[in-house]
């Protein structure tokens, strides 16, 4: 295989911690006195915590001191622990394991790129920490995708060429920072959102090998 690691979003493409978040960021708009929907919290997708706020605060037209700001942020990520600390492996989303251990089987290598700073919390509760070659979190890496610094970490972690890697991803701005480190991308989700991916699919249950190879030959590498 021409691919030599495959680097994973985590919310949206491992797990659907879509929910939770939103869950948590309705209970704080609320209490702000902020209408926010799920249409809203599309928006959030792939952006930091902080940014989600400031998206949030705008929609209700406030301003407020920094430090009230990080006082709401941690406020949400109280109530977002306490959801996703209740998380099972029954919520790892269809195809995930089947398709990691493909990709083990054929010696590629698995790493995790996101920006969250749960995610060594998330990946525990589901069972998965075991599976990753590479960790890149928000944790150590700062520069928010669309920046390319997550999945350039998780390369370097493995030790891999970056130009070998492939992300998936299901975020607009994740896309773009798989492009801008010079990988292939496969959008998880809807076309008209991740269009700029090599190749979009509804879900890892979409994905296999052959199409991994198609993908190879499609840009190219082979
Ligand atoms: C991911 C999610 C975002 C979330 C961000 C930070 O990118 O898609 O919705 O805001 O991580 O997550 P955290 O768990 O650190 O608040
Ligand atoms: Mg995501």
């Amino acid at each position: 295989m021409w691919t030599k690691a495959c680097i994973f979003d985590l919310d949206g493409v491992i797990v659907d911690t879509a929910k939770y978040h939103f869950l948590a960021w309705k209970r704080l708009a609320d209490e702000l006195g902020i209408e926010f929907t799920e249409r809203d919290n599309e928006r959030l997708k792939g952006v930091s915590r902080m940014a989600s706020l400031e998206i949030i605060l705008e929609l209700g037209n406030k301003h407020l001191p920094i430090g009230e700001k990080e006082e709401l942020a941690s406020v949400k990520n109280r109530w977002y622990v306490e959801y996703i600390s209740k998380m099972t492996p029954e919520e790892i989303l269809p195809g995930t394991l089947d398709f990691i251990n493909v990709l083990k089987h054929n010696k590629i290598k698995i790493a995790l790129g996101s920006a969250s700073k749960n995610t060594p919390m998330i990946l525990d509760r589901v069972g998965m920490k075991e599976l990753f070659e590479a960790v890149a979190d928000g944790n150590i890496v700062h520069k928010a995708k669309p920046d390319p610094e997550v999945f350039l970490k998780a390369a370097e972690m493995l030790g891999t060429d970056p130009a070998k890697c492939v992300v998936f991803e299901d975020a607009a701005a994740g896309v773009e920072a798989a492009l801008r480190a010079g990988m292939a991308c496969v959008g998880i989700g809807r076309k008209e959102v991740l269009g700029a991916a090599h190749t979009v699919v509804s879900g890892l249950n979409e994905m296999n090998l052959e199409k991994l190879i198609i993908l190879e030959k499609q840009l190219g590498y082979e």
